[in-house]
């Protein structure tokens, strides 16, 4: 079994590795190598022209039944607006299609990798990945209820698509430790609970008890996997119960007003990473969502070539859907 840790080695990105040449860098004789302070003011100027004659990121979709449409109908007569709920739910079902892709992708990691710091287990992961993909079910029952087409591509879902690329690409490469790999998974954890308590808040205000009922069960289900996913990434980073006791003291120390972070020890910079996967994802290969987006700048308008993002959920049972 291989093991894939965070090791000191031939890293020569920082200018340290070369004093001389910087130093070379540096000074006046390479002004004109080295340029001017930039003034972005052009620049700037060209991204405003094109946000303002920017499109929209796509449209969510009229219903394709005569039941959709009178539903939607109807909620727009009583002053609901059914297509932000359509679109949001939209939104967390291309989330939970995505996460069920990164527990795959986990799961398949894990077979092969370990780390003796992290009491993770395949079970535990595999059971997770089963809560996520019958999230993405629920979600497509609860749209199609509402006379939604859950395999319809909206600007949400085509967002969360995009922003979740990096999350994919960051499991599927074969280079990135377990550590590395829990980190992009909570990533994910944190957005979905975000999402949820929205979805949530939508759906009791337009109306709609039952899909309260199921999204709180999904969002109790998210809340146990971020405590999980949370421990297995501490550990895997080297902190022990005593330094998790530290973070515990110091978040509801931040909680009491006039507290503060600053108790030595505990790490307040959430940006300090792997300089490996840091801003040029030059060492990241390969993965994408099998999706093209009109955020990608393919300018498919509406989008009815993307749908493929809310498709091809396979249940626990192991039925494609
Ligand atoms: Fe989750």
């Amino acid at each position: 079994m291989a093991q894939q840790n965070e090791h000191v080695g031939m890293n020569k990105t920082g200018v340290q590795m070369s004093p001389f040449d910087t130093k070379a860098m540096l000074s006046d004789d390479n002004i004109l190598a080295r340029g001017h302070t930039g003034d972005e003011t052009a620049a700037v100027r060209l991204r405003q022209s094109y946000i303002t004659e920017g499109d929209n990121l796509g449209s969510i979709p009229v219903p394709g039944t005569v039941k959709g449409m009178a539903s939607m109908g109807m909620h727009m007569l009583t002053g609901d607006m059914p297509q932000v709920l359509l679109d949001k739910m939209a939104e967390r079902l291309a989330m939970e299609r995505t996460a069920t892709r990164l527990y795959d992708a986990l799961l398949t990691k894990l077979a092969v990798v370990s780390d003796s710091r992290s009491s993770i287990s395949l079970d535990q992961v595999a059971s997770i990945r089963g809560d996520e993909a019958r999230h993405a079910l629920l979600l497509a029952d609860a749209i199609a209820s509402l006379g939604g087409d859950p395999t319809s591509m909206t600007p949400s879902a085509d967002l969360a698509g995009v922003e979740a690329m990096g999350l994919v690409q960051v499991l599927n490469d074969p280079n990135t430790s377990l550590a590395q790999s829990l980190h992009a998974v909570l990533t994910a954890e944190l957005i979905d609970g975000v999402g949820w308590e929205t979805l949530i808040a939508l759906s009791d205000e337009q109306g709609h008890p039952d899909l309260v009922d199921g999204f709180s069960t999904a969002s109790q289900q998210e809340r146990k996997h971020l405590a999980m996913i949370q421990t297995w990434y501490e550990e895997t980073v080297g902190l022990g119960a005593q330094g998790r006791a530290s973070v515990d003291h110091a978040t509801s120390a931040a909680a009491t007003p006039g507290a503060t972070l600053s108790e030595p020890g505990v790490a307040t910079d959430a940006s300090a990473g792997d300089p490996n996967l840091g801003a040029t994802a030059g060492n990241t290969s390969g993965a994408d969502l099998g999706a093209t987006s009109n955020l990608a700048g393919a300018g498919t308008g509406d989008g009815a070539s993307d749908s493929t993002v809310n498709q091809g959920i396979v249940s626990p049972d192991g039925k494609t859907h």
